[in-house]
């Protein structure tokens, strides 16, 4: 019997939040393509899904022209994609000019430009099958972040591009911004960020993840999931640029 369900991208699908998304995704009945970069860490993933061996798993390098581009020819392939989810990434810690600028310029190419090419290439598939994108954008992109800047920059662009694509495409694509703070995956370690006091602020990726698909079920929007982002994101509005640009500028010392 050929398998009817609709099928959903999720990029970074080897680490937490996209292991979350593949977990609760599974869950509500989607066949997955998992996109990651690392196969023993897919592995793990793969450990979590109650019927493995229905998804298909495909590796790419976002921040390589090239591989973004195979990438998406392949995926181009499943006329059945219903839903994608923009996940994978990754941030820098460290002021601008001291950090090399390659995983710098990776930061870009992956959290931004990689899902807007990704978006484009998949709308006309996503539009005919009436499904869903999830854009996984963060906190980080509604303040400037000294000594995280490309960070806090792509992830900005991320959000003011995934909010106003929404509204262009609403009646027929619903779109989640997902905007979160700090939360325990493999981030911080991947950035070289120190523990600091905003570790007060994380949220499990399990909640993160279901105020998401909540969001999407409700038709979309701007999601700051759970209670401890929300106040977050509060003081983020309250807060006059030049002081929170002195607080973040302490808070992520170099
Ligand atoms: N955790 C937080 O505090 C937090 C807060 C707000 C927003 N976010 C956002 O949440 C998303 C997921 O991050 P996470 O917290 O789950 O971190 P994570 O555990 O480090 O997972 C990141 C995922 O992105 C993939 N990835 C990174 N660089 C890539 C590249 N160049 N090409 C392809 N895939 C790449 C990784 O693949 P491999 O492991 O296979 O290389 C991994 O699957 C990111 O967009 C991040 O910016 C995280």
């Amino acid at each position: 019997m050929t398998d009817t369900r609709p099928r959903v991208l999720i990029t970074g699908a080897s680490g937490g939040f996209g292991c979350e998304f593949a977990r609760q995704l599974e869950q509500r009945g989607y066949r997955l393509l998992l996109h990651g970069r690392d196969k023993p860490r897919m592995q793990m993933t793969l450990h979590v899904l109650k019927s493995p061996h229905d998804h298909d798993c495909l590796y790419a390098d976002l921040s390589v022209d090239s591989a973004r581009e195979e990438f998406i020819e392949t995926v181009k392939q499943y006329p059945d994609l219903y839903g994608l989810v923009n996940n994978a990434g990754f941030g820098v810690w460290g002021a601008f000019e001291r950090r090399e600028i390659n995983p710098q310029m990776g930061v870009l190419l992956t959290n931004l430009v990689a899902p807007v090419d990704l978006t484009h290439a998949l709308l006309p598939t996503l539009r005919r099958n009436r499904g869903f994108i999830i854009n996984v954008s963060s906190l980080a992109g509604e303040t400037p972040l000294p000594n995280m800047s490309t960070y806090a920059a792509a992830k900005a662009g991320l959000t003011y591009w995934s909010e106003a694509m929404r509204v262009e495409i609403e009646r027929e694509v619903r779109v989640v911004t997902l905007a979160p703070g700090p939360s325990p995956t493999g981030f911080r370690d991947v950035s070289g960020m120190p523990e600091g006091p905003g570790s007060s602020f994380r949220s499990r990726a399990r909640l993160i993840i279901e105020e998401s698909l909540k969001k999407l079920d409700r038709g979309g929007g701007y999601c700051v999931p759970g209670k401890r982002h929300k106040l977050l994101y509060l003081l983020q509005k309250i807060t006059p640029r030049r002081l929170s640009l002195r607080l973040m500028a302490h808070y992520f010392r170099h």
